[in-house]
């Protein structure tokens, strides 16, 4: 099954195959998913098998609606409702034990499980008429980048897997993820920043926890290109240019022969370009990806976060 445009006929088709307990893949505002029934075991030990993912690490549930997500959490409360109100559809993804309808499977084993709206027209549709919840962590094979285009999965699941394609994904880097199980965390730096969740949710603590246990796709080397990665200031990289680098630039390095990806200098759409970038670096057979340290600052927190994850060793 190749990948296909996402056209009416055709996301009708990977609903129908949902039906059946097959796995696909689905474009979202943030990155493209891996997804398959909630609420059927077989499918869901699919997504983990093919994307090579531990047991223990648990999948985000995709939803329409709020009135979607109550059915398959506990404990929806006011804050829970004016989260979703003012941030979904979009990426933000909420934390709360599971209903029983939920098999174990689905939440790694947890008890608790991650849900969100997605705000991109093919997945929306893809849910309408699938009519359930569907389960997707990022379609990529575990512990790699995640994927913002149809060609990004393929080159991870080659021809094997049903892709709908919806071009490339807008905002480029995944939800931020909060739990609101016990005092509300934020357990992945995201696309919605801190203070925004704040001026709903007032105490929010942001995990600095890296351990499997509290949101085990958040240890570090999850967002890894193969190839060698280092953050470097301008100055130190204008000391080091090498041709066996590949360098990822904001500042533009005048005059240099090395091979650069000039990158975005607005966080928007620097992290809309951030996981092509890495790929295209690491396709290139060079001993590192050297990147220039992004500037610090609230929009910049998930990608100095990715950047930081993915150049630890
Ligand atoms: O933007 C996104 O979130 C994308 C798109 C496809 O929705 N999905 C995504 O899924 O990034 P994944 O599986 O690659 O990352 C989900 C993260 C992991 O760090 C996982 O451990 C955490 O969310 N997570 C999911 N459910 C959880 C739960 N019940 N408790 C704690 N952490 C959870
Ligand atoms: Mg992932």
């Amino acid at each position: 099954m190749p990948v296909v445009s996402a056209t009416q006929r055709a996301i009708l088709e990977a609903a129908r195959f949902l039906e059946g307990g097959g796995v696909i893949s689905f474009p979202t505002e943030t990155v493209y998913g891996l997804g398959g029934d909630t609420l059927n075991k077989k499918a869901i030990q699919k997504i983990y098998s093919l994307k090579n993912r531990p047991s223990n690490n648990p999948l985000i549930a995709h939803v329409l609606n709020s009135s979607w997500a109550k059915q398959i959490t506990c404990g929806w409360d006011e804050k829970c409702h004016l989260l979703a109100e003012r941030f979904w559809p979009g990426p933000l993804t909420i934390v709360l034990p599971k209903a029983n309808c939920v098999p174990k499977e689905s939440c790694g084993g947890h008890n608790t499980i991650g849900v969100r709206s997605p705000n991109h027209k093919v997945a929306r549709e893809l849910l309408d008429k699938f009519g359930g919840p569907i389960s997707a962590p990022s379609a990529n094979k575990s512990g790699q980048t995640s994927p913002t285009s149809a060609e990004h999965v393929r080159d991870d699941f080659g021809n094997d897997l049903l892709i709908l394609d919806g071009g490339n994904c807008d905002q480029g880097i995944e939800s931020t993820v909060l739990s609101m199980v016990d005092c509300p965390t934020i357990l992945r730096l995201g696309s919605i920043d801190v203070s925004a969740i704040s001026e709903i949710v007032h105490t929010v603590v942001v995990s600095e926890s890296n351990f499997q246990t509290d949101s085990p796709g958040t240890t570090n080397r999850h967002y890894s290109p193969k190839t060698k990665l280092v953050l470097q200031s301008p100055r130190e990289i204008e000391a080091s240019s090498s041709k066996e680098i590949v360098y990822l630039t904001i500042v533009s390095q005048p005059g240099c022969s090395m091979k650069t990806i000039q990158m975005p200098t607005d966080a928007q759409s620097y992290a809309n370009r951030l996981y092509a970038a890495m790929r295209e670096a690491d396709s290139v057979g060079s001993t590192t990806i050297c990147v220039e340290r992004p500037p610090i600052g609230n929009e910049w927190d998930a990608i100095n976060d990715r950047l930081r994850r993915a150049s630890s060793n």
